[in-house]
């Protein structure tokens, strides 16, 4: 009974459309009176409905925040644009210190995340309020509003030791997938952290140099490099190229003879290996445009020999990404190393391997993703018999699980038997659900004991294909409850769009019991500059 209420109150128009929005905020605090259908608005629980004087006393104590919904708008936000976003005056912050006292310590993050089976790393509930580290996403989401990627550096940081410590003493180097997440903090953390980079621009190199990353220890892959980005890379020393075809090796040779250089290189080779993986990106078949297949590689290594400017130090290969079962890989170190003893054999010192991207990470329940460290162990006599120098070019794996994206809900509506979850994040903010048909858990900011609901959780974008979870079993949440889309920080802010004219999100970065804004939403001044009329 008191759910149905809830939904009929949700599904009427939301008091966050922009008008209705500037009427309350409009209203001094003292008229807008503490009433129960406010209560109910805000997503109170069935069992605080029987108990409400317990119901408030608890709000109080756990959450200020929602507490404060009920009585004030959202602090000094305005709500702008047609997909509602919620920008808050407060764009910049710390977390407020109220709230701490409730912070679980990083060994409860842990034990509650294995607990709730929360996919996502260093981000657990505590008294029904979601965490990130020490800070509350429900205070978070006023200082920084929706739509918000908001990033653990902890757990960032612990992946990227998770690879550098599994090899050990063995000749290594971690070269970070620029690709997975490009924002200049997240960068930074791990420039100083001493990883490598591995990137596939011009673009991707200067943010890396613009955070101090050594270019000593970048790579550069891709299959289209320009003459302009070669001879960045050239300029700024970068350590590698993975040469993609023989056209490619005749380029950099040229650029690299024009400034009287040798330029490292390493062939990217394509194994024939099936990761098993989704299609899109799957990248280690023949019938993929990476890489040169297998059987040529040695004649090109051979031909490479006239090129002056040119000197090979590795053979490398990426098969894939989200890679779950390490066995396809295997395989193709198997391949790789054959190659390396042939190539040896002519009297070529070839010095390392680079392996490609890393293992595949866990975005459902049901998943179980490799554990880094078993990995690199099942590779490490391999490998050190080789005499090699080990490179990985891991990205998902260190950011994926270390970032959520946050949402709020708009509206609820039916339409005949079929729920939706109308959401202020789209497909232009995280496009993999859409693109790859991807699973992201979904989880709320806070909790509430409602039973759960079947639905679609879908964005203002004017497509069908923008969603974000489909014929989902999740938590029954009202208008201006807000949602964390789970395992987002790889491959989510940096695929994001202006589609539909939606300004980016803002990203977030949470370190211990601070949070920082790392990147601004965008604004409409934004969205048109360099244009012109
Ligand atoms: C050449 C190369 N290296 C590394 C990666 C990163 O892979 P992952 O994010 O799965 O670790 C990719 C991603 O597709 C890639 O194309």
């Amino acid at each position: 009974m008191v759910q149905k209420q809830a939904f009929q109150q949700s599904s009427s128009p939301s008091p966050n459309s922009a008008t209705e929005s500037a009427a309350r905020n409009s209203t001094p605090a003292s008229a807008r009176r503490f009433t129960w259908r406010r209560l109910l608005y805000t997503g109170v629980t069935a069992a605080a409905m029987r108990n409400p004087s317990r119901y408030v006393k608890r709000a109080i104590i756990a959450c200020p925040v929602r507490l404060a919904r009920f009585v004030q708008p959202p602090v000094g936000g305005v709500f702008s644009g047609t997909g509602g976003l919620f920008r808050p005056e407060r764009g910049r912050g710390r977390a407020r210190p109220a709230p701490h006292h409730l912070a679980p310590t990083p060994r409860a993050i842990l034990a509650k995340a294995a607990a709730n089976r929360l996919i996502t790393q260093m981000f657990s509930y505590s008294q029904d309020d979601l965490y990130c580290e020490q800070v509350a996403l429900a205070d978070l989401v006023h200082g920084a509003g929706t739509p918000a990627y908001v990033y653990s550096s902890q757990a960032i940081l612990a992946n990227y030791r998770a690879y550098d410590e599994a090899f050990g003493d063995l000749p290594h180097s971690v070269c970070y997938a620029v690709k997975a997440n490009s924002s200049l903090a997240v960068l930074g953390l791990l420039a100083k952290a001493g990883a490598g980079f591995d990137i596939v621009s011009g673009g991707e190199l200067f943010r890396v140099l613009q955070v101090g990353g050594d270019p000593s220890k970048v790579v550069f892959s891709g299959v289209g490099k320009t003459a302009d980005e070669v001879e960045y890379a050239l300029a700024s020393g970068i350590h590698n190229f993975n040469c993609e075809s023989e056209s490619e090796l005749a380029l950099i040779d040229a650029l690299a003879g024009r400034r009287g250089v040798k330029a490292g290189f390493s062939i990217r080779v394509n194994p024939d290996v099936d990761a098993s993986t989704h299609p899109y990106i799957s990248t280690g078949l023949s019938q993929h445009k990476f890489g040169i297949a297998m059987p040529q590689a040695l004649a090109v290594y051979d031909r490479a020999r006239a090129l002056k400017n040119l000197s090979a130090e590795g053979v490398s290969c990426h098969i894939g990404s989200q890679i779950l079962d390490p066995a396809p890989i295997l395989e193709a170190v198997e391949k790789l190393l054959a190659l390396v003893a042939a190539l040896r054999a002519e009297g070529r010192p070839i010095r390392h391997l680079d392996l490609g991207g890393g293992l595949g990470i866990r975005y459902r329940d049901s998943e179980k993703a490799p554990a880094i460290r078993e990995f690199i162990e099942s590779l490490r006599a391999r490998l050190r018999e080789s005499g090699l120098c080990v490179m990985v070019e891991p990205g998902r794996s260190i950011v994926g699980p270390a970032g959520v994206l946050l949402t709020r809900v708009l509206y609820r509506k039916k339409n005949g038997p079929k729920e939706f979850v109308v959401v202020d994040a789209a497909m232009n903010d995280l496009i993999r659900p859409s693109l790859y048909h991807a699973h992201h858990e979904i989880v709320p900011v806070r909790r509430n004991s409602l039973p759960p609901v079947t639905a679609d959780v879908v964005g203002p974008i004017c497509e069908t294909g923008d969603f974000l979870a489909r014929g989902r079993q999740m938590a029954n949440v009202m208008p201006g409850d807000f949602l964390a889309v789970c395992a987002a920080g790889a491959y989510g802010f940096v695929l994001s769009s202006n589609y539909n004219s939606r300004p980016r999100a803002a990203e977030v970065l949470v370190e211990g019991a601070a949070y920082r804004v790392i990147r601004r939403r965008e604004t409409f001044e934004d969205l048109v500059r360099g244009e012109t009329v």
